[in-house]
C-alpha cells in the first residue's frame, strides 16, 4: 500500500562549530572510495546490480577526526531526534556503525537503494545541492519498491542543504541518493543511527555486521 513519507528537518547552520564544513570536507578527502557490494537483507537494488561505487569515512575515523560531531550525535542531535518520537531514543552503543560519512565524488557514484534496519536515522547534510544538480535523497512511497526505477516512479526527493539535519524512519521507504551531475561536484553527508525501545539495537540483523565487519 502506498505510504506518504514524513521527515523532520532542523536548520542547524548557526549551531555548528565555525569551521564545521571545512573539517568535514577534510575528513571526507580521506574517504575509502570503492565499489561496495550490495547489502544483505536491506538492499533494494535490482538483482543485476552487484556493486555500487561510493566513498565512506568509517565510524572509527569519523570519531577520531571529528570528535565534536561524535559528541553532537550523542548530545544535541540525539535530543532533536528524540523529540520526534514518543518513546525513548538512543544512539548506537556499537561505535562501528553509529556515525559515518558517505561521500559521492563526480557522476559515477551514488548511494545504494535500501531500507534501514534502525527505526530512526539522522542525516546531517554537509554540502549543498540545489535543484537540477543531482545528489537528491529519494524515498519511495511504495514499501515494496525493489529497485531504483521502482523508487523513482513515485517518490519524495530531498535536496541536500548544508547544515540541515533531517530525521526519519527509513524502514518502510526504500531510499537512495541520486548521482551528481557534475564531475567536479562532491556530496558529503553524516549518517547517524538511532534506536528506540520498540526497535532496539539488539535487533540489528546479525547478517549486517557479518557482511560489514566479518563478525556478529
Ligand atoms: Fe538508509
Amino acid at each position: 500500500m502506498r505510504q506518504e513519507f514524513n521527515y523532520t528537518s532542523f536548520d542547524l547552520t548557526s549551531g555548528l562549530p565555525d569551521t564545521w564544513q571545512d573539517q568535514i570536507l577534510a575528513a571526507a578527502a580521506s574517504a575509502e572510495f570503492r565499489k561496495f557490494p550490495r547489502t544483505p537483507v536491506l538492499t533494494r537494488e535490482a538483482k543485476r546490480v552487484a556493486y555500487i561505487s561510493r566513498g565512506r569515512v568509517h565510524a572509527d575515523q569519523a570519531k577520531q577526526r571529528l570528535p565534536w560531531l561524535y559528541r553532537l550525535y550523542r548530545g544535541r542531535f540525539l535530543e532533536l531526534a528524540a523529540g520526534t518520537r514518543t518513546e525513548p531514543v538512543s544512539p548506537a552503543l556499537d561505535d562501528r556503525y553509529g556515525l559515518v560519512l558517505n561521500v559521492q565524488q563526480g557522476t559515477s557514484m551514488r548511494f545504494e537503494c535500501h531500507v534501514d534496519s534502525n527505526p530512526l536515522t539522522g542525516l546531517l547534510f554537509c554540502t549543498d545541492h540545489p535543484g537540477g544538480s543531482g545528489g537528491e535523497l529519494v524515498f519511495a512511497h511504495d514499501p515494496e519498491a525493489a529497485d531504483v526505477a521502482a523508487v523513482e516512479r513515485d517518490c519524495s526527493a530531498i535536496q541536500p542543504r548544508a547544515g540541515h539535519l533531517i530525521v526519519f524512519d527509513g524502514r518502510k521507504h526504500p531510499h537512495y541518493a541520486r548521482p551528481l551531475r557534475s564531475d567536479s561536484d562532491l556530496r558529503v553527508v553524516a549518517v547517524m543511527n538511532f534506536y528506540t525501545a520498540s526497535c532496539p539495537e539488539s535487533k540489528r540483523p546479525p547478517e549486517l555486521n557479518r557482511h560489514l565487519y566479518g563478525e556478529g
